[in-house]
């Protein structure tokens, strides 16, 4: 087992490892970097094959956070934490509770939040152990709404850029996964006069998409091929690949997805087709600013004009990567970084 060697160790502050023999408790909390200030992401729960899994997604996931939060211009640095094993089996409030003392341990340098495997309970029986997490169900609630808020500021950047208006109506958008976020994002193409075509593995959340918003479902792999304006994955991750780019007729590809890009080598295909690529961990960061923002001082208005900057910092990324003549993915990882790798306090001296 290996930290400093595995390939996704990117120069890490803290990889901490945490146990509680009564509740059986294993996890890992990954700590990328706090130059802009406390590591602040998700608890992932699952039951990973190994223990190296595990680190490879800690190693990974609390790097993703860092650049995320750069890029919003959030004080924030990057952290993550999984808990290995299958919640079903073992998921109990005291293992929670044990686990929040292992983050308490850390004195604020992390926060943590929901994810895959817990929920806002968990979030409550941390919260018992640690004051440093946030989505407690006396929070500031489901954070859907405002991810689509956020995807959909990112289209009409994306729009404004590669088309050349800030109209939406008769604007062709498919929309790939229409649960939390693509049911909230369909409300707004709807609302701007957007022509919706979906398609979605659940046939309730199709129906109900259909009814409400005059969307047209297609089948599942047909969702690449459509004639529109915009492709917009918001379900999976790596729906951008070897097979799909060829397909894609959208000019633009914005959705809230995590991880859409396969490999990194996919920001260049797209680019070398012509499609505008708004980065995804920069469109989809609304969820990111709802939980930064539980704090005594929330204000919803400072939420709602963060998460419309979204708006603009794509448009500066969509500028300097013409300008550069580089992909849209590559200058945002370097705009993140010119954010992150001097510390706040240090860059304002
Ligand atoms: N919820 C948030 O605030 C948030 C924030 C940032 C990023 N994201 C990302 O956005 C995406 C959607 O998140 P969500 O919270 O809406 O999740 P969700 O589970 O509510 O919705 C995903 C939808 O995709 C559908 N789906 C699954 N496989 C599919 C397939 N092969 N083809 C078509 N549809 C499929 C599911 O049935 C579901 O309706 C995820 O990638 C998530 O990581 C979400």
């Amino acid at each position: 087992m290996s930290v400093f060697n595995a390939p996704d160790f990117d120069g890490h502050e803290n990889v901490v490892f945490g146990h509680d023999e009564v509740t059986g408790l294993k996890c890992i909390i990954g700590i990328h970097n706090t130059n802009r200030g406390p590591a602040l992401g998700g608890s992932r729960f699952w039951n990973y094959d190994n223990e190296q899994d595990a680190i490879t997604d800690v190693l990974r996931l609390s790097k993703g956070m860092t650049y995320k939060a750069a890029i919003t211009g959030l004080d924030l640095g990057g952290g993550k934490s999984v808990i290995i094993g299958d919640p079903k089996k073992i998921k109990t409030p005291d293992l929670m509770r044990a686990f929040g003392r292992v983050i308490d341990r850390l004195n604020g340098k992390y926060i943590t939040a929901e994810d895959v495997g817990t929920t806002v309970a968990d979030m409550d029986y941390i919260r018992e152990s640690t004051p440093h997490v946030r989505g407690k169900s006396t929070g500031t609630g489901n954070p859907s709404p405002v991810t689509a808020y956020g995807t959909f500021q990112g289209i009409k950047a994306a729009v404004k850029h590669q088309l050349k208006t800030d109209e939406l109506t008769d604007l062709r958008v498919s929309v790939q996964g229409v649960g939390n976020v693509g049911y909230y994002l369909c409300k707004y193409l709807h609302e701007a006069g957007a022509k919706l075509i979906i398609t979605d593995i659940n046939p309730e959340s199709v129906k109900r998409v259909i009814a409400e918003f005059e969307a047209t479902p297609v089948g599942l792999e047909d969702i690449y091929v459509q004639n529109v304006d915009v492709y917009a994955p918001c379900a999976l991750g790596a729906t951008i690949n070897d097979q799909t780019i060829d397909l894609i007729k959208a000019k633009i590809v914005a959705g809230a997805a995590n991880n859409q890009l396969k490999e990194e080598r996919h920001g260049q295909a797209l680019k070398d087709n012509g499609i505008l690529y708004a980065p995804d961990y920069v469109i989809n960061a609304g969820g990111l600013i709802n939980v930064a923002s539980e704090t005594p001082d929330y204000d919803p208005k400072v939420v709602n004009t963060q998460v419309e900057n979204i708006y603009n910092t794509l448009i500066e990324i969509f500028q300097r990567a013409e300008t550069e003549n580089r992909p849209t993915s590559f200058v945002a990882d370097r705009m993140a970084e010119e954010r992150f790798k001097t510390p706040v306090q240090a860059a304002a001296e």
